[in-house]
């Protein structure tokens, strides 16, 4: 096929996405609601109010890509530390969130799951998740896997103490802890062979990955991206991806996978 020259020229230098190549797990820390709000001289929640669109947007591109799990960190163990009106606004998203979307989720035949300690979430938030983990639980396209209240300290100290205990109680033998003994006890355990994403996007420049997927990580791809969440979509995503194929993965041999 011949392109003209003008898209040419705007694709040169550009990576490529290879739609046989998507990586089946996708995960992003959705960074920079709050920049982007005060650039704007609007207050913080405006950005997660924007945010929660990116989410819808993102979702369905992610989808129609054919990526197989998407997960999302949309609250940490740590950001309990924000102002309490903050913290209380976070919580309400995923009920504004799923009150909205659900209907759009199950016609893209996508199924919500949730990971992280979500018996400290408030009621509200709770019942919605759980609504929408019900409306969503016979689809079997995408899996939209929110980190709501997921610290990866967290989950190891968990799973360590579920381990522990049975140790102690005599029925797990300590050389019988292998690692897919203790994958098995990750909160990423249900997601299956799918467990680790091959690559973590980061908005809004930050490079860190502020507790999260430390164990699932281990030879995860990272992609930094300079936009802020509110500011990300469908091609910001495609972009991020093709950089990701860009990558040589060897985990530890020589040949590149
Ligand atoms: C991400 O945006 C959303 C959450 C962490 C809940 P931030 O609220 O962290 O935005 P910045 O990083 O302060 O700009
Ligand atoms: C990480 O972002 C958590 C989420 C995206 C939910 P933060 O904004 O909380 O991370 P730090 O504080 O910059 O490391
Ligand atoms: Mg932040």
């Amino acid at each position: 096929m011949k392109m003209d020259s003008q898209k040419q020229v705007e694709l040169a230098g550009q990576p490529h996405l290879d739609r046989q190549r998507v990586p089946h797990h996708v995960a992003i820390i959705m960074d920079g609601n709050g920049r982007w709000a005060q650039s704007r001289h609007l207050p913080r929640v405006a950005g997660h109010q924007q945010g929660m669109q990116t989410v819808k947007k993102v979702t369905i591109a992610a989808s129609d890509l054919g990526i197989k799990v998407l997960t999302l960190y949309a609250f940490s163990t740590e950001n309990w530390k924000r102002p309490t009106a903050e913290v209380k606004f976070l919580m309400q998203l995923p009920i504004r969130f799923f009150n909205t979307f659900v209907p759009d989720l199950v016609a893209h035949n996508v199924r919500v799951m949730v990971m992280g300690d979500t018996a400290k979430l408030p009621d509200g938030t709770q019942n919605a998740v759980q609504g929408a983990l019900d409306a969503t639980k016979n689809c079997t396209g995408m899996i939209l896997n929110f980190a709501l209240n997921y610290g990866s300290r967290d989950e190891i100290v968990r799973a360590t103490q579920k381990i522990a205990k049975q140790v102690a109680a005599g029925a797990l033998a300590p050389e019988a802890i292998t690692e897919e003994f203790i994958s098995q006890e990750m909160m990423t355990a249900s997601l299956g062979q799918f467990a680790d994403p091959e690559v973590i996007i980061r908005t809004s420049g930050e490079e860190r990955l502020s507790n999260f997927m430390l164990w699932q990580a281990a030879y995860s791809e990272f992609v930094f991206v300079d936009e802020h969440w509110p500011d990300f979509d469908g091609e910001s995503l495609k972009q991020a991806l093709a950089v990701f194929q860009s990558r040589h993965r060897r985990f530890g041999g020589l040949k590149n996978k």
